[in-house]
């Protein structure tokens, strides 16, 4: 057996329950791909499928739970960053707006989404890249105050991911990615024709987050939406029909999923329900929010 090396091997986030598991333990090479974990008390359990012959003993409810610190680089132990395919699936905000030069900008982001109703707002986030701090959207909203989010069908997937590409300012995406322009009613930055909706919005304000690398800036850009449209044919008996479009929403890694079912529940709280129950009024459906 070689000397010990002290690693902190992804292995171990895998083979053991987390809590109990000291941070540091050293590894030592036996030969080629063999190692040993070398500690005074042996426990090395490989963790058991549960199934009804093989319940969880109740004291080891934790058995496969893992937890790591996010802030801690490779925390996790595993391949690639659990975090976005926890927080899944998230809607895409396609935003397009215009530089101060006039030339269209249009991305993906998927830290997106409405945060209110009525007044409606939404939010996006911006990641900064190295070289350029402030991506093309989050730039361009501030400078000339508006942006407009376009809703992502799945028949529009490949032209979205297209626009993620990272061009010069002076690129048009829209163009990049064959989309058609269509004028907006009170933003001049354009709609994407093909989309089957649009919210326009006026730029609020921006979050700045703080940061784990000061070479890279994260910004919350929210927007007041000051108006919206929809495509006639999504609408179907007076409500939007997600299945008639199924929009795109990102999961984790370079996974996503499309919405093509749909199921209601009334919320339990719903006083229309008592209503309906008691004769005293028609039901309706007010679970809106
Ligand atoms: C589906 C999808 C979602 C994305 N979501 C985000 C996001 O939430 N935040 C971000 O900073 N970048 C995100 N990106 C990457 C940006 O789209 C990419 O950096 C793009 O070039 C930014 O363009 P811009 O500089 O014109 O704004 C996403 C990419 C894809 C394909």
């Amino acid at each position: 057996m070689e000397m010990p090396i002290l690693i902190q091997g992804f292995l171990k986030k895998r083979m053991f329950p987390a809590p109990t598991i000291p941070k540091m333990r050293p590894l030592a090479r036996l030969e080629n791909f063999d190692y040993t974990i070398v500690e005074s008390h042996f426990e090395l359990r490989k963790p058991k499928l549960m199934s009804p012959e093989n319940p969880r003993p109740p004291n080891q409810k934790d058995l496969h739970i893992m937890f790591y610190d996010p802030d801690v680089k490779g925390d996790h132990g595993l391949p690639h960053d659990p975090f976005k395919a926890l927080v899944s699936p998230r809607p895409i905000g396609w935003i397009s707006t215009l530089g101060s030069d006039g030339v269209i900008n249009l991305a993906p982001y998927s830290f997106f989404n409405a945060v209110s109703y009525f007044p409606s707002y939404v939010m996006f986030s911006s990641s900064g890249l190295k070289d350029d701090p402030m991506k093309h959207s989050w730039r361009n909203a501030e400078e000339t105050g508006e942006f407009v989010c376009n809703i992502v069908s799945s028949e529009l997937a490949d032209a979205m991911n297209m626009t993620a590409k990272h061009v010069p300012l002076s690129v048009d995406e829209m163009a990049l990615a064959g989309l058609t322009p269509e004028p907006s009613e009170k933003v001049k930055a354009p709609r994407v024709k093909e989309a089957p909706a649009h919210l326009e919005c006026e730029y609020w304000k921006t979050v700045e987050l703080p940061t784990n690398n000061p070479k890279f800036k994260h910004g919350v850009i929210f927007g007041h939406v000051v108006g919206i449209h929809i495509n006639d044919d999504i609408i179907v008996d007076g409500k939007v029909d997600v299945t008639r479009y199924n929009p795109v929403a990102r999961l984790g890694y370079m996974d996503y999923t499309q919405v093509d079912k749909v199921f209601s529940m009334d919320r339990p709280d719903d006083l229309s329900m008592g209503r309906k129950m008691l004769g005293d009024a028609p039901y309706k459906n007010k679970s809106d929010t």
